[in-house]
C-alpha cells in the first residue's frame, strides 16, 4: 500500500486526477471503477479540466460505479447516476452507453445485483477502482460488521451512514435506507485501487483502516491485502498517523 500525503484537498484532487489520467493515457480503452461522495468531486473537476485542455480523451473509456441508492430514479438529484452525470459524464467525451451503475429503480434486489455483476464481468473487470472512505470505514456501501460479501449486494445502510448522508437530502426521512453496492470481492479484483481521503474527521478511520487490524468491522481494512493500492490523503486525514 502506497500512501501519498498531500497538503490539502486541492492537492489531493490534483494528484488523484493525475493518477487516473495516467491510466487513461496508458490504456485509452480502460475500465474505470468510479465513486461518489463529496471527496472525489475535486478529482472529477480536475479530470474535466484536463479534458477541456485537450490532455485527456475518454472516448474509449468504460466506467462502472460502485453503488446506487435503491429506489431513486436517474433524474433524482440525489441519485448517484445524477451525481456522475453532473460531475463527469456530461462534461467529458465519455460515451454514456459505456457508463454503468447499479439500477436503483429495480425493486427486485436479487435481479439488480445479478445484472450488475453480469455487466462488470461483461466489461472484463476493473483496471483502476477509485474509492472514497466512509467515516465508519465503508467502501462503496459495504458497511461494517457483517462478513465481507464478494459480489454486488443490497445493503441496509447503517445509522451512521444515513446521518452522514442526510446533508444532501431535504430531510432525514428522504435518505434511502437501502443501496446496491459492488461487493468487496469485486473491488479486490480491480487491478489497481486508488483511495482518496480528506479532512481531520477522517483521521481516526484512516488510522484504523490502513494501519490497524484487517477486519469486517472496518471494511476498508481489507485493502491492506490488495497488491496495488494507492491512498492519496491530505495532511489532516493523516494527522493520526506518522
Ligand atoms: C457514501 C458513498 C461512498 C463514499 C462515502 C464517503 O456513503 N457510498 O462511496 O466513499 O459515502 O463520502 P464522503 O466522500 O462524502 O465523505
Amino acid at each position: 500500500m502506497k500512501i501519498i500525503r498531500t497538503k490539502d484537498y486541492d492537492d489531493m484532487s490534483r494528484k488523484a486526477a493525475n493518477i487516473i489520467a495516467a491510466q487513461v493515457i496508458m490504456k485509452p480503452d480502460c475500465v474505470l471503477g468510479l465513486a461518489t461522495g463529496s471527496t472525489p468531486i475535486g478529482t472529477y473537476a480536475r479530470l474535466v479540466k484536463q479534458y477541456q485542455e485537450g490532455d485527456l480523451d475518454f472516448s474509449q473509456v468504460t466506467s462502472v460505479n460502485l453503488d446506487e441508492y435503491k429506489g431513486l430514479t436517474k433524474d433524482n438529484d440525489q441519485s448517484y447516476y445524477y451525481f456522475m452525470n453532473d460531475h463527469l459524464f456530461s462534461k467529458v467525451n465519455i460515451d454514456t452507453k459505456h457508463t454503468f451503475l447499479p439500477d436503483g429503480t429495480e425493486p427486485d434486489s436479487e435481479k439488480a445485483c445479478r445484472e450488475y455483476d453480469q455487466i462488470i464481468a461483461g466489461v472484463g473487470g476493473v483496471d483502476l477502482q477509485l474509492l472514497g472512505l466512509g467515516h465508519n470505514g465503508h467502501i462503496g456501501f459495504n458497511e461494517p460488521g457483517t462478513a465481507f460479501v464478494a459480489r454486488t449486494n443490497c445493503v441496509d445502510l447503517t445509522e451512521s451512514t444515513i446521518q452522514a448522508n442526510k446533508r444532501f437530502f431535504a430531510s432525514i426521512e428522504d435518505v434511502p435506507r437501502q443501496a446496491y453496492t459492488m461487493g468487496i470481492g469485486t473491488i479486490m479484483l480491480a487491478k489497481k485501487v486508488l483511495v482518496v481521503v480528506s479532512g481531520a474527521d477522517k483521521a481516526a478511520i484512516v488510522k484504523k483502516a490502513f494501519f490497524g487490524a484487517i477486519t469486517p468491522e472496518v471494511p476498508a481494512s481489507v485493502l491492506q491485502l490488495h497488491r496495488d493500492v494507492t491512498v492519496v490523503a491530505d495532511e489532516a486525514a493523516l494527522s493520526e498517523v506518522e
